[in-house]
């Protein structure tokens, strides 16, 4: 060991933080080589032309943005903390009202930057009318279902006016129209306040005095209520009203008698159309009038344009039956209708015109049409958004650009490892001949083959050298294929060419990362072509839950994967959907052993509560996939997927007798049981212990070990050479719960199988309201991350504690196959270090064997991920002058974890909120790969103890080919000379 002076020793530490700090940082000229960031908007609900470059769009995240119509790029976006209410697009900008806290603010469209933002006292609230704005920037609010205040292009309030309450209060629905100068504000009648009529106020919009109220009478039974041109149009049991909305002049029409020249006429029952249209434009002149029915497979709707004249309603358009309504805008006196009039087409109707044209586009693949923009008439551009969260825009002929938007709403990942490259081959050469052809081709034969097969691919062999020794290089791991761009990454998998089949790369960095989505989608991602992706599936009425690689890609099998979300059964009740995918291809998976393709649907809907589900270590013996339990906490029940003959056997034989759950009810409240073989082989749980939460406090977050971890030592080595033994209990985790009343925060960690407390501690002044509470589990310890309210360290904490089987150095529990049975109560290490940001959550890097030291992933909501190296959430780092053997430790000296920009993953890269971070490892034990998801996608690779394993980019390739090609030459002539020599020497 080196003599070191006590001067120095801080040096050395100093330089030592400085090696562990930047890591993570990546130089810049690697930026964006491996890592990709997707931006997304989220799902729109509202598209406004900006101009001819510029479409702004508001969506279900809380987003606004622009994004360029001919490119579909995200020209700027703002992420809005609270909740985005109302929005409204002009020519001089975009007012949003927001609620929580309340806010309307007006954003420059150019930009997207803030020009005003008008609060409000929080005792008021924006109501829930659409405010109203002029092209010269000045806008109307609603505060209340009262007050109407007009507010300048600087967001100066200019008048207000105060509605005539009459006695009808409270939840009412109030409709705001512009026309010219003047506000029409008309309360409607609804389902809770039920007025036997329209109350309209005419307000002048630049003196805000009412200029005229009136109130248009309708019975209690009025409904889809709409509004065309200056006409106010509802329906009434059996027949259709409407009068214009500045005077009181009521005309009604039949339904039966408008409808019955159409073919469907029947089909128009009261109670089952609607008028749905909503248009702000005074120039409209139509609405379209649709039925739901029940056809024999699915609903189906039939529906016909209505023009409205000041006598009568007038069929127009007849548009035949469909399976779906689909989306509909305005464009001055015109109506555009797009509508799905085939699985792979939609027919955009623009009428009165008369004008229709055919788009192909394949439903399977996005769901039906959710909402349209038409964004130009002549040419035709349309701006489709889809059930599935899919964004497409088409011109008259075809697509110009997509965007995945339900990437913006991931449920749950999977990272899926690639097949080899040989094992496929080999597989295709001998495992598709068939029964016959084995039999006929005798040994020899099929020798010869495998022989020429293996000498053809010698020829591979100068290649794959020059290959595995240039990519051995930092730099170079940077797939060559990587010309994808983010944008076309970014676009909608469209089935045009079936998915190609993915090898996996020398290194394990290329793999496919498997998103199940909330809005039906499940999509496939290339991580080394900037998240291109592979594949994609769209599931209807499916909102998705969790994701299970249930098989691995091994030889002559596919990889196989489980993906488990909410729907509904065949009469509309909630049920669970699950739904067998080739990994490689999305296609469903069949099974290959015939009795069960029959038995054994891809996609299951069922009625089974899914509470809790695990992924079991066991396999099913005929498929080779991994078994599901699945608990249904109401009753007490347990199920295996896929529940075959054999695979109840073999689970029943080999898992059933050592099989435990736990279980968290709403409540909070844990309870634990064995799994038992109830009344016929069916399953069902015994309760073992239970634990209920003491008065005052309540449950905030629990963590779970890291599924798949690899564990590389047992214990820890210390300076002098002893080791303190992890407790590993795979079955231990910590229960966060907290006191509001006494502002404490407690922390257990417990045994799952047993209900034991292993440990517990208390935290005072812990601020739980208005800061979240994050935890992660893996190995032998916990990080915890808060707001302390202490006088001295107050500010975010983070705690790490870590869990040893004994006390003392060397100290050892005898069993080596640790059992949760075992009564030992581990030794806690802790200790607190300040954390300079708040954080939306926690992740962990997982390397191939568990060597390399881990990163600590934090997403903060600054849209950064900070990765901080374990080794600094460190309860032995000494507080005092470290000692000789803290310093062979290589412990740093004690203090908080540092607010440094170079622990940013994300370095500049403005990745918006992040709600989960998994990690997978590579093949190289330095280098773990890393996904994050919320709103936006990032990924990239992680390097928490740095490349030990890869040769830095300045190496010299050329040196090592020379030096290996030379010695392979010596050896070769040299050989012979000194086995010459040993011969001879024995002769002596
Ligand atoms: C919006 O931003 C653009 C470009 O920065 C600027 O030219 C324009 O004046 C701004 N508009 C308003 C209303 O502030
Ligand atoms: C892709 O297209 C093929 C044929 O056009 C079809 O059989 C297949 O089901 C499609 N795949 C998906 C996932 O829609």
């Amino acid at each position: 060991m080196f003599a070191i002076t006590k001067s120095g020793l801080n040096l050395l530490l100093l330089g030592l933080l400085q090696v562990i700090v930047p890591a993570t940082a990546i130089y810049e000229s690697q930026a964006g080589t491996f890592d990709w960031h997707h931006t997304w908007v989220g799902h729109p609900r509202e598209a406004v032309k900006i101009d001819n470059d510029h479409l702004a769009v508001y969506s279900e995240k809380n987003i606004i943005a622009s994004l360029n119509t001919h490119s579909g790029a995200v020209e700027w976006r703002q992420v809005l903390d609270n909740d985005l209410d109302q929005f409204l697009a002009t020519d001089s900008g975009i007012l949003t009202l927001s609620s929580l806290p309340e806010r309307a603010q007006f954003w420059n469209n150019t930009n997207g930057q803030l020009i005003w933002e008008y609060t409000l006292p929080e005792t008021e609230n924006f109501g829930n009318a659409k405010p109203v704005a002029w092209n010269n920037g000045e806008t109307a609010v609603f505060v209340g279902n009262t007050k109407l205040v007009k507010l300048s292009k600087e967001g100066k309030e200019l008048w207000s006016w105060t509605r005539e309450s009459k006695e009808v209060q409270g939840f009412e629905s109030i409709k705001t129209l512009q026309r010219g100068s003047a506000i029409y504000v008309i309360v409607e009648p609804s389902e809770e306040v039920k007025s036997p009529f329209f109350d309209v106020s005419i307000i002048d919009g630049t003196t805000g005095e009412t200029t005229q109220s009136l109130q248009i009478p309708c019975r209690n039974t009025a409904s889809d209520i709409t509004y065309v041109g200056n006409y106010i149009i509802w329906t009434e049991d059996d027949s259709i009203k409407w009068s214009p909305i500045d005077k009181k002049d009521i005309k009604s029409s039949s339904l039966k008698t408008l409808v019955s020249t159409l073919p469907t006429a029947n089909r128009f029952v009261p109670t089952k159309i609607s008028i749905g249209s909503e248009s702000n434009d005074a120039n409209t002149k139509s609405f379209v009038l649709s039925a739901e029915y029940e056809a024999e497979e699915h609903d189906e709707i039939t529906s016909v344009l209505v023009n409205v004249e000041e006598k009568s309603l007038v069929l127009s358009n007849y548009f035949g039956t469909q399976a779906s309504f689909g989306g509909i805008d305005f464009h001055q006196s015109s109506l555009i209708r797009a509508v799905r009039t085939s699985p792979t087409e939609f027919t955009t109707y623009i009428l009165p015109e008369g004008k229709e044209v055919k788009i192909q586009h394949d439903f399977s693949l996005s769901g039906d049409i959710n909402y349209i923009k038409l964004v130009n008439l002549e040419p035709l551009s349309l701006f489709v958004v889809t059930d599935g969260s899919s964004v497409f825009y088409y011109n008259e002929s075809s697509i110009v650009w997509s965007r995945e938007e339900s990437l913006s709403n991931i449920a749950a990942t999977e990272f899926l490892d690639l097949p080899e490259k040989k094992m496929w081959t080999q597989m295709a050469d001998e495992l598709d001949e068939t029964v016959s052809e084995q039999a006929k081709e005798n040994p020899v034969s099929r020798y010869i083959r495998r022989l020429t097969t293996h000498a053809l691919e010698l020829r591979k062999l100068p290649g794959w050298t020059v290959s595995h020794f240039i990519s051995m290089s930092g730099s170079t791991l940077v797939s060559k294929d990587n010309e994808v761009t983010v944008l076309e990454a970014q676009s909608c998998w469209l089935n045009k060419t079936r998915p190609e089949i993915l090898y996996r790369d020398n290194f394990g960095l290329r793999k496919l990362l498997i998103s199940a989505t909330k809005s039906g989608k499940i999509v496939a991602q290339d991580t080394s072509r900037n998240g291109k992706i592979v594949w994609s599936r769209y599931v209807d009425a499916f909102s998705f839950t969790h994701i299970y690689v249930v098989r691995a890609a091994s030889v002559k099998l596919p990889p196989v994967i489980v993906a488990i979300g909410d729907t509904y059964d065949e009469v509309g009740g909630q049920a669970t959907g699950f739904i067998r995918l080739n990994a490689l291809t999305g296609e469903n998976y069949i099974s290959t052993a015939t009795e069960y393709a029959n038995l054994f649907e891809p996609v299951i809907v069922t009625n089974i509560g899914t509470d809790k589900i695990v992924r079991l270590p066991i396999e099913d013996p005929e498929e080779r996939t991994h078994m599901l339990a699945i608990f249904e906490a109401g009753s007490g029940r347990v199920y295996i997927y896929p529940d075959t003959f054999a695979a109840r056997e073999k689970f029943a034989a080999e898992f059933l007798p050592n099989f435990y759950l736990s279980y968290q009810n709403k409540e909070g409240n844990l309870k634990g049981y064995k799994v038992v073989e109830g009344y016929r082989g069916s399953l069902k749980v015994l309760p073992i212990w239970e634990f209920k939460l003491p008065q005052g406090e309540d449950a905030l977050t629990i963590s779970k070990p890291q599924a798949n971890e690899k564990i590389a030592s047992l214990g820890r080595a210390l300076g002098n050479r002893n080791v303190l033994y992890k407790y590993l209990n795979p079955h231990m985790f910590a229960l966060i719960t907290r006191n509001a009343k006494k502002s404490s925060m407690n922390v257990r960690i417990m045994d799952s199988v047993k209900g034991t407390i292993l440990y517990e501690t208390i935290h005072e002044h812990v601020d739980t309201e208005t800061n979240e509470v994050h935890i992660i589990q893996s190995e032998n310890w916990f990080v915890y991350h808060f707001w302390s309210n202490d006088i001295k360290p107050r500010g975010y904490q983070t705690v790490v504690l870590e869990l040893y089987e004994g006390e003392h150095e060397n100290e050892r529990v005898v069993s080596s196959n640790f059992s949760s049975f075992d009564n030992i109560q581990p030794h806690v290490l802790s200790s607190a270090f300040a954390f300079p940001y708040p954080i939306t959550t926690m992740g962990v890097t997982e390397t191939r064997n568990g060597i390399s030291t881990k990163d600590i992933l934090f997403g903060l909501p600054t849209h950064q991920i900070m990765g901080v190296n374990k080794r600094l959430f460190d309860p032995r780092r000494p507080t005092e002058k470290p000692s000789k053997d803290d310093q062979e430790e290589m412990l740093f000296p004690y203090g908080p974890i540092p607010d440094d920009k170079r622990l940013f993953l994300t370095y500049n890269q403005d990745v918006a909120g992040i709600e989960a971070i998994v990690s997978s490892p590579s093949l190289l034990e330095s280098t773990a790969l890393v996904f994050a998801y919320g709103i936006d996608t990032f990924f990239t690779r992680s390097s928490p103890s740095r490349q030990f394993d890869v040769l830095s980019e300045d190496f010299s390739k050329a040196q090592l080919l020379l030096t290996m090609v030379g010695l392979v030459v010596s050896i070769w002539i040299s050989g012979p000379m000194v086995r010459r020599k040993r011969v001879n020497a024995l002769w002596k």
